[in-house]
């Protein structure tokens, strides 16, 4: 939700053109976090004094994509695009609107004055910011803007910024809250540490007994790099894609990190320090290559990522999974296993697809770990103020690591004592750094807005899950050992599932004009109804409800008639004669079913008016299969209805506001 992109290059010579290719490249890597408007700031003079350069700046900014913006500057005839910068600092904003409709105006950054004096982009929402405009009003500061961003100088809410001003030249400030933020480092030169300490403001007081201004320890103060003239440069992005085709060192700042970067070094300042605060941030090296945020030769990040997903569950079990052995290890949750396993009951949170894979794979929770399972949606959950208790594990699954909502249940469930554990794809994201312990689902980077592999490798990595905690339980070993070989040939059943793309493109070129489609499920199934209606809802902009079929004759049955498209998902497992159910009270109403089935089901063939055959697989695996169709259809039925799929209208990839 908004992509904050900033380059610093010190003693690096850049031109401008070169300055604005690699801000332009940055937002259009963050552009699936918004892509309402889009806006620079950057040195604006074209002489050869940098700093006298750096006193003026030049603000460009533009509604629409990123696309948009950069024929802006095409038109920019009065900047020198060949001068040359040895020392320069461009910050870069992508938008998904808040406060405020997409306008030039309200594109980021925003400024103090008409003379940008200071810049700022972010993303977040400052929650007090109508108190904070009377306030600064009636102090004489005019407002130019509807954004809450314009206020910034006393904040609450969730907030990741960074500055940019013309009594600084070449100097950035960042900071984060609520929302992620991460600095990638550059040079030729060896990196002089691996870790920053942080750097704690002085308590002092004055004689008037006034704290005094901010003023840094100096002789804890150690910086990326002491000497001076070394050329190095700095990324300050909202995630990591941003920046892995410049460099994999990268630090993840932690809330309330405030990052400046001062002739060329880096340092991390924080207010104070409180007990359990890490003295430093890690240098770290990311493991992502620049071809998995490239879309190759598919014509959408949701298209590549959803033909992925042979490979993505793999990558969820590999190291992990033991087919020979039928063992099951999860290093990340290894230390806390007994802990969990004497627990109260466990509790899913999350949010859209995510709490989808909560509910898709509850019911083999229950049977596997013979413990009571919530599945909760994140917001309900706050709303709700639920009763939470020490003896409770709550997990948290979340593709971004930073759903604001989500984010909020964590911090909720661990003041009350609960165990925390985080089921993320994002290294190094807020939820993964703040529970107790966790599992990486390894799916690689997730671009297109709707989440496709990520939800087959969380449905994975939750029933690993689940396989560990009754690996000592005799009387599970059958159901083990079948689940187990189930996950084997599982990458298999996936690729012959993808194998139906042509039949599926078929079914959406008979679909894609109607207004609605009913999905219909039930037992492991209901997930899938659900998750299928969202990615339809969200990239066709079409209605689509998913019915938990047992629930159809209690008031969904009045919506259907010969016209209404309905698909539903039967399966040979414990509710096959109830669906079969389902399936003849559609019929006897006159409509025409389109039905997801075992591909040697003939006798629900001859219900249906069509029917898309996926091979089976052990119960509690196969809604990855029946959801790969719905994941196809979905996507084709967005491309006939001529939308962007990577970036359907009013949503963003990355829910960082509540
Ligand atoms: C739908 C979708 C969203 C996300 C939801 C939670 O395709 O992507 O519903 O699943 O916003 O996001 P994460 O998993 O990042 O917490």
């Amino acid at each position: 939700m908004c992509g904050i992109f900033a380059y610093l290059n010190y003693h690096v010579p850049r031109t401008r053109r070169e300055i604005l290719e690699i801000l332009l490249k940055g937002l259009l890597r963050l552009e699936y976090r918004g892509y309402d408007s889009a806006g620079v700031g950057i040195d604006g003079g074209n002489g050869k004094e940098w700093e006298a350069n750096a006193r003026s700046i030049q603000l460009i900014k533009q509604s629409g994509k990123v696309k948009a913006l950069d024929d802006e500057l095409t038109k920019q005839q009065d900047m020198d695009m060949d001068v040359e910068f040895d020392v320069h600092l461009g910050i870069a904003h992508t938008r998904w609107a808040t406060h405020g409709a997409p306008s030039p105006v309200n594109s980021h950054p925003q400024r103090s004055d008409k003379s940008n004096e200071f810049i700022v982009i972010h993303n977040g929402i400052i929650t007090n910011y109508k108190d904070l405009q009377k306030f600064l009003e009636s102090k004489g500061y005019e407002f130019e803007s509807e954004t809450d961003t314009e206020t910034i100088a006393k904040l609450e809410g969730a907030f990741v910024l960074v500055f940019k001003s013309v009594h600084y030249p070449g100097e950035a400030v960042g900071t984060r809250r609520g929302g992620p933020l991460l600095i990638g480092v550059k040079s030729d030169h060896k990196l002089s540490t691996d870790h920053i300490p942080i750097l704690y403001r002085s308590s002092g007081k004055d004689k008037k007994g006034c704290p005094t201004l901010p003023r840094m320890e100096q002789d804890t103060c150690h910086t990326l790099f002491a000497e001076e003239k070394k050329s190095v440069e700095y990324y300050f992005a909202s995630d990591a894609s941003a920046v892995i085709e410049h460099t994999n060192r990268v630090i993840f700042l932690e809330d309330d990190d405030v990052a400046a970067v001062t002739a060329g070094r880096l340092t991390i300042h924080r207010i104070k320090r409180t007990a359990g605060d890490h003295p430093a941030r890690a240098i770290q090296t990311l493991q992502m290559e620049l071809q998995q945020i490239m879309k190759g030769n598919y014509s959408s990040f949701m298209q590549k990522e959803i033909f992925e997903q042979p490979e993505s569950v793999v990558n969820t079990m590999r190291g992990r999974v033991n087919f020979n052995d039928n063992t099951v290890t999860l290093g990340g949750l290894k230390d806390h296993i007994k802990e969990i396993q004497r627990c109260r009951r466990l509790i899913l949170i999350a949010c859209g697809t995510s709490y989808h894979a909560g509910v898709a794979t509850r019911q083999v929770l229950e049977e596997l770990t013979e413990l009571p399972v919530m599945v909760e949606l994140a917001s309900d959950f706050l709303d709700r103020n639920t009763p939470v208790f020490r003896d409770d594990v709550c997990f948290f699954i979340s593709q971004s690591g930073e759903t604001a909502d989500s984010l909020m249940a964590l911090r909720y469930c661990k003041e009350r004592g609960a165990l925390t554990v985080g089921v993320t794809n994002t290294v190094g994201s807020s939820i993964s750094r703040e529970t107790d312990c966790g599992v990486h689902i390894n799916a690689g980077p997730e671009i297109g807005v709707a989440s496709t592999k990520a939800y087959t490798s969380q449905f994975v990595a939750l029933i690993m899950f689940a396989l560990l905690m009754c690996d000592d339980r005799i009387s599970m070993q059958p159901r083990r050992r079948e689940i187990i070989q189930g996950l084997r040939v599982l990458p298999d059943l996936i690729k012959e599932v993808l194998s139906l793309d042509d039949e599926i493109q078929r079914l959406a070129a008979e679909l894609y004009q109607q207004k609605s489609v009913l999905i219909m499920g039930r037992g492991y199934h209901y997930a899938t109804c659900l998750e299928g209606a969202l990615k339809i809802k969200e990239i066709t902009y079409m209605h689509s409800e998913g019915i938990l079929a047992g629930e159809l004759k209690h008031g969904p049955l009045a919506l259907v008639d010969k016209l209404m498209p309905v698909i539903m998902i039967i399966m040979r497992d414990h509710t096959y004669t109830k669906c079969q159910n389902a399936l003849q009270q559609v019929v006897a109403r006159a409509g025409r079913p389109i039905v997801i089935c075992d591909k040697d089901d003939y006798e629900t063939a001859k219900s249906s008016s069509r029917t898309i055959k996926v091979p089976h697989c052990v119960d509690c695996l196969q809604g990855i299969l029946s959801v790969i169709p719905l994941q196809l259809l979905s996507f084709h039925l967005a491309v006939l209805r001529g939308f962007d799929v990577d970036c359907p209208r009013n949503l963003a990839k990355s829910v960082t506001v509540e």
